[in-house]
């Protein structure tokens, strides 16, 4: 016999209207002891609620996408764990598309996630990414972006840290730490996050009476082979340096990498400080000192700020910049 939501609601004693409102995740109106029963009666059913059906009826899937520029970077999974933990409590699906910072992979996901219907989006874009495209301006769904914003690009809601003040306060404690020369191998120019971390390491010089010399910048991508590459060239042209303050933790992991290929010592005679607090930051030897951001909070808020705009929630403000914190570990002196 097939179980359908009827058959449900007649053994569980209950209206269709309230085995709906269980499965969906807005029974918060049904008493305990029924909602309990309810529950019950599907699992002893094995009732897999028919989404698609339920979908023609109230336009929606209770599905939201989540679409990440790089899943091989730590940072991005934990996004994307905050996301599904508030998603599973509100009885929403998690459709999760990894970009691999492919700017034509994150359009045709856009793309699908619109014919499958999702509900709204929550977006961290391509790093790469320099400018808003006509299939996002033309997206008729909710989007909160996360990490970065895309200029031109109106949404719903936007969840990042401060990484001005992030940025800045690394390296004013290295300049406390006593470090003199302290290069800056970011992440890509086009990512906002890049830019404002940039913003933050040049006025902790300036504000410390060092002066900005863009020769001592060096921009590439949020990766470890970026960190590992750039130290080669510094090293070949002969640039003078005591400190590095890197865009992201996977670039400083190169960068610590190489540093001991070339007989130099972390921190003793270079001192390194990182970006995110992955958890690969107390893996490496020495153990980063960083900058760590509440990234399971930006995933597990974006996912609040999206819903509540879907259920036509009161949100206070869609534009949150959460704090940084410097965590001090062994790779500075
Ligand atoms: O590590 C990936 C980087 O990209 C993080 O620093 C995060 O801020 C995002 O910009």
């Amino acid at each position: 016999m097939k179980i359908t939501i009827k058959t449900i609601a007649k053994l569980a004693g209950v209206s269709i209207a309230t085995v709906s409102k269980v499965v969906n995740g807005k029974d918060q109106n049904i008493t305990e002891g029924t909602r309990n029963r309810v529950l019950k009666v599907i699992k002893e059913n094995n009732y897999v609620p028919n989404r698609i059906a339920s979908s023609m009826v109230t336009k929606k899937t209770k599905t939201l996408g989540l679409v990440i520029p790089d899943i091989a970077n730590p940072f991005f999974p934990e996004i994307a764990r905050g996301v599904e933990d508030k998603a599973k409590d509100k009885g929403y699906n998690v459709i999760l598309c990894n970009t691999d910072n492919d700017i034509e992979k994150e359009e045709g996901y856009i793309e699908m996630l619109q014919e499958k219907m999702v509900d709204g989006i929550i977006f961290t874009s391509s790093s790469r990414r320099k400018n808003v495209s006509q299939s996002l301006l033309k997206l008729h769904i909710p989007v909160i972006t996360v990490d970065r914003n895309i200029e031109g690009l109106k949404t719903q809601g936007l969840v990042r840290v401060d990484n001005e003040i992030g940025a800045y306060d690394a390296v004013k404690y290295m300049i406390d730490r006593g470090y003199k020369k302290i290069l800056h191998i970011t992440g890509p120019i086009a990512s906002r996050p890049t830019r404002e971390r940039l913003k933050g390491y040049k006025r902790a010089l300036e504000s410390n009476n060092i002066a900005y010399d863009e020769k001592l910048v060096f921009e590439g991508s949020f990766s470890s082979d970026w960190g590992y590459e750039c130290i080669d060239k510094i090293i070949s042209n002969d640039i003078e340096f005591d400190g590095i303050f890197c865009g992201n933790d996977l670039i400083a992991m190169g960068v610590i990498k190489e540093l001991k290929n070339h007989k130099l010592k972390v921190p003793d005679d270079i001192g390194v400080v990182g970006f995110d607090d992955i958890y690969l930051a107390v893996m490496i030897e020495p153990e980063l000192t960083t900058v760590r951001q509440p990234t399971y909070e930006m995933g597990y808020k974006a996912a609040e700020l999206l819903i509540n705009t879907l259920e036509e929630k009161e949100i206070d403000q869609n534009d949150y910049m959460l704090k940084t914190t410097l965590i001090i570990r062994n790779s500075t002196k």
